[in-house]
């Protein structure tokens, strides 16, 4: 069977921008797809029994609202071990920075990840993947960034394509991330060696390349290096950006042609405005922001300035252990100031902006068939039914998971 009707819909959220008013409401609505490319998303009553397949699978949506498949364009998947104890160590009143400079953090992932083979990060990641798909996301971007090692950090993105590689996942997009934590030994060694070796064989792996730009982790200049080793290999840009404190790094990602800028609690109304003008999506992670606390990203100001918006988990075991984007969205509107329709439209066609893909993100036909069909008739429920779990079933590429 390869054809498949959506019947009956009570709202269906194109995300389209063509669609009239975000998010592209149609009610009472028809979402059709032969092998796995959406060919009618509109009223019910304009499907014509003429165009649908003979042998169509037809799913009836009554009562049920049905958005995109949710593209979450940042997650640091793959790691082993927790950090649970510094979750209650920070709730205690340390800081991520002070864990950080007594060897926790970042580098306690590493540790417990050092020796891990590619099956048992597969494993691991796998599992968060799964519930990631349950919960409506249909495309994820895994990073390395635990392995700070060459051989480590390939060991990642080659868990990273398995997953890539298997059908109970989300789609997956590979980011090569070796500058996270700072190394045990030589620093000017450690980025020689990225921007050589490393570049050189992520590129045959990852789509794209990421650094933390920030106090305590990378400056713009080791950054700025990075970026030009890594685009001179294919490569393309991504930054965390002012996260934890100001250090110009969204400056760096709009001069620079990155795809996105990450996190940006601490952007200035110049940064925002450069990185408009410039294209590069300003993605926000307020579960991070909200866990390790600080200023809220700043959704309402980034729209302001021209940013086209992405909302993403962060899922990873130090600042956002979180695999659900209805939760996300929930919190980018508490947190960031964004409507419940921009969160939907940050969280379905702004991921796709943030990955640089064109084929999915909204409910057009042509696109693929990446849709979520929720277990209540209004799709604003998505955010604002706070952790309440709204996925009725989940299709991925035309095909139909039932969760
Ligand atoms: O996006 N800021 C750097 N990286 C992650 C945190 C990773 C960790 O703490 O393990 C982030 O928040
Ligand atoms: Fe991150």
């Amino acid at each position: 069977m390869t054809a498949l009707a959506i019947r009956n819909i009570s709202e269906l959220c194109t995300c389209d921008p063509d669609r009239g008013e975000a998010p592209g409401l149609i009610r009472n609505a028809a979402l059709l797809a032969d092998n796995g490319v959406i060919t009618y998303a509109g009223p019910e009553h304009g499907l014509e029994r003429a165009a649908v397949p003979r042998d169509v699978m037809e799913i009836d949506a009554r009562g049920a609202a049905v958005v995109p498949g949710f593209v979450d364009a940042h997650t640091h998947l793959m790691w082993l071990g927790d950090r649970g104890d510094e979750y209650a160590q920070r709730a205690a009143g340390q800081t991520y920075e002070e864990i950080a400079a007594s060897g926790g953090g970042i580098r306690a992932t590493i540790r417990a990840t050092a020796l891990s083979t590619v099956d048992d990060l597969a494993t691991a990641a796998r599992a968060r993947a799964r519930r990631m798909l349950r919960a409506g996301t249909t495309t994820v971007e895994v990073k390395s960034g635990y392995g700070m090692d060459h051989d480590a950090e390939m060991r990642e993105l080659d868990a990273a394509a398995r997953l890539r590689d298997s059908t109970d996942v989300p789609d997956v997009v590979l980011t090569y991330l070796p500058l996270h934590a700072l190394p045990d030994g030589d620093r000017a060694a450690y980025i020689a060696d990225v921007c050589g070796r490393g570049v050189r064989d992520a590129a045959s792996r990852a789509t794209f390349a990421d650094a933390f730009c920030d106090t305590g982790a990378y400056s713009v200049a080791e950054c700025e290096r990075f970026i030009g080793a890594a685009r001179a290999r294919g490569l393309r840009p991504k930054l965390h950006a002012e996260q934890r404190s100001h250090s110009g790094a969204a400056a760096l990602a709009a001069r620079s042609g990155a795809v996105s800028a990450d996190h940006l609690e601490h952007a200035t109304p110049s940064d925002l405005r450069a990185l408009g003008e410039a294209g590069v999506v300003a993605v926000l992670l307020p579960g991070a922001a909200l866990v390790l606390g600080g200023p809220p990203p700043p959704g309402r100001q980034a729209l302001a300035a021209g940013c086209t918006v992405a909302v993403a988990t962060d899922c990873n075991p130090g600042s956002c252990y979180c695999e659900s984007m209805p939760l996300i969205m929930s919190l980018a509107v508490a947190t960031a100031g964004l409507t419940p329709a921009q969160a939907l439209i940050a969280a379905t066609a702004g991921g796709s902006a943030a990955l640089a893909l064109t084929d999915r993100g909204m409910l057009r036909p042509g696109l693929r068939c990446d849709a979520v069909i929720l277990n209540t008739p209004h799709w604003v429920d998505i955010a604002y039914h706070l952790g309440g779990d709204v996925v009725r079933s989940v299709i991925t590429d035309g095909r139909a998971i039932v969760t």
